[in-house]
């Protein structure tokens, strides 16, 4: 049997967390080496603090009269600011970072997210399109573009063995790296008391995609982009298949403003949608999520009809290296707390409880609450229907086959814009399935340089 260090036993008891020590001496001597090495790694005082700020934190809005909309630029930009873009990544001063720490459980899809077969005509999944993008734009701008994929301990494994058995989807294995966001303990919500699943198995969770800033700097990422000569993040997460990564529109305008963190918005016409607001607090960009947003603000609209907070979030950000540093070194993230309901294993009864009702705090960071730290900003507008159709539900809204429609719709408006003639629905929606591979076309105008024009479409069709 393994000796539990005195110092760590003083620490559990101190902080009223012996009972994680329940049925130690029947685990195995590996199991309590691994079970030690966790507890040690758990600030006891901070999961405290973060218990007993549950009924106040995070921190709530300020008064309303202090909330004011975001100023949104345009998405056409003069052709100077598209320029500076295109510069920056023939330069290669920008790498790509996709947050995939998800499971596609709310889809019915027992993998990473990910891996979900997406695309309308070769179900191509949604890291292969993402792939194919990255290595799309390494190759119009003759320069390398890192892409770096945060996994979580659920996604990890699975991600990287489908990456090498796609060959990596055809991106130079030294440019895609990956790496694992932390996970956080829960708590029982009335005790503060760490949950374990199991005896000698901690309830743990993803720390949220804040977490990808913490894990850039502690798994050595940063460096590694410094190194390179990076100075450019571009960020988006996994569920998106229409994102245009590194649009150089939008990199131009980060560039030419000098932004340390941009964002892009789509508008929100429905109330009740459930992305988060972009608003200006005290002079800061900040992300209001969707269930911390009040219904009579959601609801707020201008003498014109519109939403009055209507910049959506569609997750799409450009960091400054330089302001990812500064915050990572800096304390980092305020945890966002979540009340779940959590079967759990109970050394009281020793026996699996499975609660009626909410029982669990699970702690959280979020990426966007980095926005407010940056000193110079800007949020740039831009279409739904080019840019946001992300899977997040099994069916209706914002699942598989609303994804998939809006995949070919878009790239049937490319070909329409080429002078092709795509047979289309009453609804809008083309009536074969049209996919366009990106290293066949990122965008329209590169689809109108190399379609045939005596493309005739009259079944499945896919360009690549
Ligand atoms: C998120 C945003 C919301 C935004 C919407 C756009 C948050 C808190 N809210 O909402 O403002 O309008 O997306 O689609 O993010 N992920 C990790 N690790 C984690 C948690 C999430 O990698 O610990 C990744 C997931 O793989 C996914 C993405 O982050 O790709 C978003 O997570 P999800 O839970 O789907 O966020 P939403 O509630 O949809």
């Amino acid at each position: 049997m393994s000796q539990l260090s005195p110092e760590l036993y003083a620490r559990l008891r101190d902080h009223g967390q012996e009972h994680l020590l329940f049925g130690w001496d029947r685990l195995s001597i590996e199991a309590q080496v691994g079970f030690e090495a966790e507890l040690a790694k758990i600030d006891f005082a901070a999961l405290k603090r973060l218990h007993a700020s549950r009924d106040t934190a995070p921190a709530a809005l300020p008064p309303r009269e202090l909330i004011a909309p975001i100023p949104v630029r345009p998405r056409t930009v003069p052709a100077a600011v598209h320029a500076a873009g295109e510069e920056s990544l023939r330069r290669g001063e920008v790498a790509v970072l996709l947050v995939a720490g998800g499971q596609g459980s709310r889809l019915g899809f027992d993998k990473p997210k990910g891996m979900f077969p997406v695309a309308p005509v070769t179900n191509a999944s949604l890291f292969r399109i993402h792939c194919e993008k990255v290595l799309a734009l390494s190759r119009r701008y003759a320069c390398s573009v890192p892409l770096l994929v945060m996994t979580s301990l659920a996604t990890h494994a699975e991600t990287e063995a489908y990456f090498h058995a796609q060959g990596f989807f055809g991106l130079p294995r030294e440019d895609v790296y990956f790496f694992q966001q932390g996970t956080m303990p829960a708590v029982d919500i009335a005790t503060g008391r760490i949950l374990l699943e199991a005896p000698g198995q901690l309830f743990l969770s993803p720390n949220g995609h804040g977490g990808t800033l913490t894990a850039l700097a502690e798994t050595g990422m940063l460096d590694e982009l410094e190194s390179r000569g990076i100075r450019h993040v571009f960020y988006f997460q996994v569920d998106n298949p229409l994102v245009k990564v590194c649009d150089p529109a939008f990199l131009g305008t980060h560039v030419t403003v000098g932004s340390a963190a941009s964002s892009k918005v789509v508008y929100k016409e429905d109330p009740s949608e459930k992305v988060g607001v972009l608003a200006v607090i005290a002079g800061r960009c900040t992300i209001i999520e969707y269930s911390d947003m009040p219904a009579e603000m959601a609801e707020e609209r201008e003498a014109d009809g519109r939403l009055r907070f209507r910049a959506g979030n569609p997750a799409i950000h450009l960091f400054d290296v330089g302001f990812l540093r500064r915050v990572t070194s800096t304390g980092g993230l305020t945890y966002h707390i979540a009340r779940k309901k959590v079967a759990y294993f109970d050394p009281d009864t020793e026996r699996v409880i499975s609660p009626t009702s909410e029982n669990a705090l699970k702690f959280e960071l979020f990426i966007f609450d980095a926005l407010p730290l940056a000193d110079r900003w800007v949020v740039v507008e831009t279409s739904r229907a080019e840019e946001f159709a992300p899977l997040k539900n099994a069916t209706g809204a914002d699942s598989p086959d609303s994804a998939r429609q809006a995949l070919m719709r878009l790239h049937a408006d490319w070909l329409e814009s080429a002078g092709i003639s795509v047979p289309r629905g009453t609804d809008g929606n083309p009536e074969h399935p049209v996919e366009i591979s990106p290293l066949f076309a990122l965008d329209a105008k590169e689809c109108r340089s190399k379609v045939s024009p005596q493309l005739l479409i009259t079944g499945p069709t896919y360009l690549e």
